[in-house]
This record gives C-alpha cells, sequence and structure tokens, in this order.
C-alpha cells in the first residue's frame, strides 16, 4: 500500500507529526509496534503527564549543538500546545517551575492527540512490528511488516530513546540511522537515578526514603531540588537533572545546606551540650539522616566537643559534600536517552536528513535531551509539529 507519509511510532512525537502531517491533507500511515498509544504519555508525570514547560528553551536542553532546537521550538511553541489543551478542555496546573500538569489523567493528552489524528484521517496501525525498512528503485521507503509492504516517499522516524524497554523501547530508530548513513552520537540513560559503591549502600542504607531541599552540580551545571536517598543510591529531582551532565567516574558535589552559613551555624553552637544531630532537627534534617550523616563524617557528637578545626571541615563538607557514584540505575529506570541521531545530519527548520531526502527524525530519537519538567515532551510536539509540516 502507497501513502505520502509513514511515520514509526505513535508517541508523542509520532503522534503530533502524524496530525500535523494529515492536516495538510497528507495521507499518512501511522506504525506502532505497541498494543497502546503512546505508552509513555500515560506514565507519565505521575499518570498526570507534565506535557511541557513554560520556560522551554534551548538552553534547557542537552545536545552536542542545543541551538538545533530553537527553531522547532520557535515555530511550535509551548503556547501553541497550551492553546490545544484548551481547545479540548482539559484542565491543568502548574505545579512549580513553569511544570503543566492533567489536573485529571494522562490519558486526557493521548486521547486529544488521537482525536487530532483521526480528524486528519491518519491510517493508524498498532501491533505492527516493523521486519524490514528500505528504499525502492523509485525512490520510495519501504517498510515490511507482517502485516504487509508499506511505500511512501516521506518517511518519519519516531521511535524514541532506549528507556523503559518493558513498555515497548527498542532501538529501531538508530539502526535506521545506521542504515542510511545518518549520524549518530553515543548513547547512555538519562533523567535516571544514580548508585552508590557497596560502601555508601551500606552506610547510607537505613537512609532510604529520606528527601532534603539540595543544591546539586556537576562541573558547572547546578540544579536546586530535592534529593531522595534510596536502597540504591540517590534519586529525586536534584540527581535526575544532574544525572544527565554526569560521566562515569566523576564526583558530584552537593550542597545540604543552600541557605546556611554552615560555619557560622555550627560556631554558634560551640558551647552547647546538644547533640548537633539533634540540633539539625531546626535546619529541617529528619533525625535519622542527621545521625547517619554526621557519624558518617565522625562527628555526631555535642556542639562543644567539635574542635574548631573539624569544625571548619564539617563546614565544608556541608556545602560540599563529594558522592563518587558507581553508575546509573539504566534504562530500565532512566526517564529519556541522552545522545542520539546527530543533530549535525538533520535540518533544525524541518527534522529532514541532510543526506536523505524524504528521511526524517524527530522526538526523543535524536540528540536533543530536556531537562526534567516538560521539556522533552515539548521537544515532541515541536519536533514532530516540525517534521509534519514538511514531510
Ligand atoms: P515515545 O517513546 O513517546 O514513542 C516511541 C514510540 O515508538 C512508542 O509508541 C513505541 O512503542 C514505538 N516503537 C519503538 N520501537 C518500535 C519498533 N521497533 N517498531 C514500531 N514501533 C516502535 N517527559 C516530559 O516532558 N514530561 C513528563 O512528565 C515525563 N514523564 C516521564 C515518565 C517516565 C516514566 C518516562 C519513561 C518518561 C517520561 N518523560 C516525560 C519523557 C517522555 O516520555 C519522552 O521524552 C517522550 O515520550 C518522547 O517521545 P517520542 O515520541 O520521541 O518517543
Amino acid at each position: 500500500m502507497q501513502f505520502d507519509v509513514i511515520v514509526l511510532g505513535a508517541g508523542a512525537a509520532g503522534m503530533m507529526c502524524a496530525a500535523s502531517a494529515g492536516q495538510r491533507g497528507r495521507r499518512v500511515l501511522l506504525l506502532d509496534h505497541a498494543a497502546r498509544l503512546a505508552e509513555k504519555i500515560r506514565i507519565s508525570g505521575g499518570g498526570r503527564c507534565n506535557f511541557t514547560n513554560l520556560q522551554a528553551r534551548h538552553d534547557c536542553y542537552l545536545s552536542d549543538n542545543p541551538n538545533f532546537c530553537r527553531s522547532a521550538l520557535a515555530q511550535y511553541t509551548p503556547r501553541d500546545f497550551i492553546a490545544m489543551v484548551e481547545r479540548y478542555g482539559i484542565a491543568y496546573h502548574e505545579k512549580k517551575l513553569g511544570q503543566l500538569f492533567c489536573d485529571d489523567s494522562s490519558q486526557q493528552i493521548i486521547d486529544m492527540l488521537d482525536n487530532e489524528c483521526r480528524a486528519a484521517n491518519v491510517d493508524r496501525r498498532m501491533e505492527t512490528a516493523v521486519q524490514e525498512v528500505g528504499r525502492s528503485a523509485d525512490g520510495l521507503f519501504t517498510v515490511r511488516t507482517a502485516q504487509g509492504e508499506f511505500r511512501a516517499p516521506s518517511l518519519v522516524v519516531a521511535t524514541g530513546g532506549l528507556s523503559i524497554p518493558q513498555i515497548g523501547a527498542t532501538p529501531l530508530g538508530y539502526q535506521i540511522a545506521e542504515q542510511f548513513g545518518v549520524a549518530l552520537t553515543a548513547r547512555a540513560p538519562a533523567l535516571v537515578p544514580l548508585t552508590f559503591h557497596v560502601e555508601d549502600a551500606e552506610r547510607f542504607a537505613p537512609l532510604a526514603g529520606v528527601s532534603l531541599d539540595v543544591e546539586v552540580r556537576v562541573g558547572k551545571v547546578r540544579f536546586r531540588e530535592n534529593v531522595l536517598f534510596t536502597h540504591k543510591g540517590l534519586s529525586g529531582p536534584a540527581i535526575l537533572q544532574i544525572s544527565s551532565y554526569w560521566q562515569p567516574g566523576q564526583e558530584i558535589v552537593i550542597d545540604l545546606l543552600p541557605d546556611i552559613d554552615a560555619e557560622a551555624w555550627l560556631e554558634a553552637r560551640a558551647g552547647s551540650e546538644q547533640l548537633l544531630a539533634n540540633a539539625m532537627g531546626e535546619l529541617g534534617w529528619p533525625k535519622r539522616f542527621a545521625e547517619a550523616w554526621l557519624a558518617a563524617q565522625g562527628a555526631n557528637v555535642r556542639g562543644k566537643d567539635l574542635a574548631a578545626k573539624k569544625r571548619r571541615q564539617l563546614a565544608e563538607t556541608l556545602h560540599n559534600w563529594r558522592v563518587l557514584p558507581n553508575g546509573t540505575q539504566g534504562y530500565k529506570k532512566a526517564e529519556v536517552t541522552r545522545g542520539g541521531v546527530s543533530t549535525k545530519a538533520l535540518s533544525s527548520k524541518t527534522m529532514m536528513a541532510n543526506e536523505v531526502p524524504g528521511l526524517y527524525f524527530i522526538g526523543e530519537v535524536v540528540d536533543i535531551t530536556g531537562w526534567l519538567g516538560g521539556y522533552n515532551f515539548q521537544w515532541a510536539w515541536s519536533s514532530g509539529f516540525v517534521a509534519g509540516k514538511n514531510c
């Protein structure tokens, strides 16, 4: 069967692209091997889909070339997506830092995009595994599946990244890029919990569940958010954010008291009979955290027993606690994949491969990775829309 456009992957970017191409009158086939549409939208944002961020700008994205996403983000902005959400009467709220969530359910976003695709006469086929992608002598892309072969002059790859393989992630998009000579950058799990070395894991295991407001740094990058201790290491928004920048072997530096001058605070307790672990309750530290953390520093003592030199060292460590993770929890727990189809190989205005006319890559398969907080969906909408207008 022949179409004008075949879109591989009925996730966030693929559905957006199919709808926008269909609205131009293109005959669009949208293929996915999964049984259900857009599983990642469904599970996103704790079931409420953090569908965009009001502050989405190119400098909230990681890439070999973060400037690449400027054009798509300008062609289809968070406001454009919000306008569609409002048109469908979907109630939403800003949780924090420009992050917009559905009041009710992420299913509303899936239904909205599904409706847009239906209105645009998109032919959608689920549970359709792709067996082979090729190009015929007449220049059409061919997609062989168990349901038959489909052909089109435009092929849009929207198969996402590698995270959460248990709900359908595959490397198909990267394989298609390789097949057509489109460059790739190295890939790694991102927005992912970090794991402790055995020694730290044992020392901090009793802290699982403790959450603190901190500032986390790697190199020059810093995020002020919560860190969460887990049975395996560290998680929470601050860690997920920094994980995207973290390279194996690198230390992360945590300011455990970002709003307080730790040395002055300790000095004020220099004559005190009170155990520091108890006094730290006034800083908002849970007692079990204070006890375990201070014990690890050899400083679970009374204020008056902390010598001046030790006090200075402890203050320094409170502001610059260095942790050397031994890895990440990998694609099983990562929200996204960092790296992918090189932006150098694509047009930022259309998302088409420079050297392969008719072949497009959109969404997470591209080397554009957003911060936590709705940025990744905005990239999916923007890149999908742009490709849909051009394919
Ligand atoms: P996406 O993964 O959405 O879609 C890819 C599609 O391709 C899937 O339907 C898949 O089945 C299909 N596919 C893959 N291989 C195939 C093959 N071989 N043959 C056929 N089809 C194939 N982002 C955000 O901005 N806000 C949020 O709240 C969250 N929350 C969140 C929670 C969790 C748990 C995860 C894992 C991720 C998020 N994200 C997020 C990230 C966000 O989900 C992600 O960036 C987008 O879904 C990417 O959209 P894509 O369309 O590129 O891929």
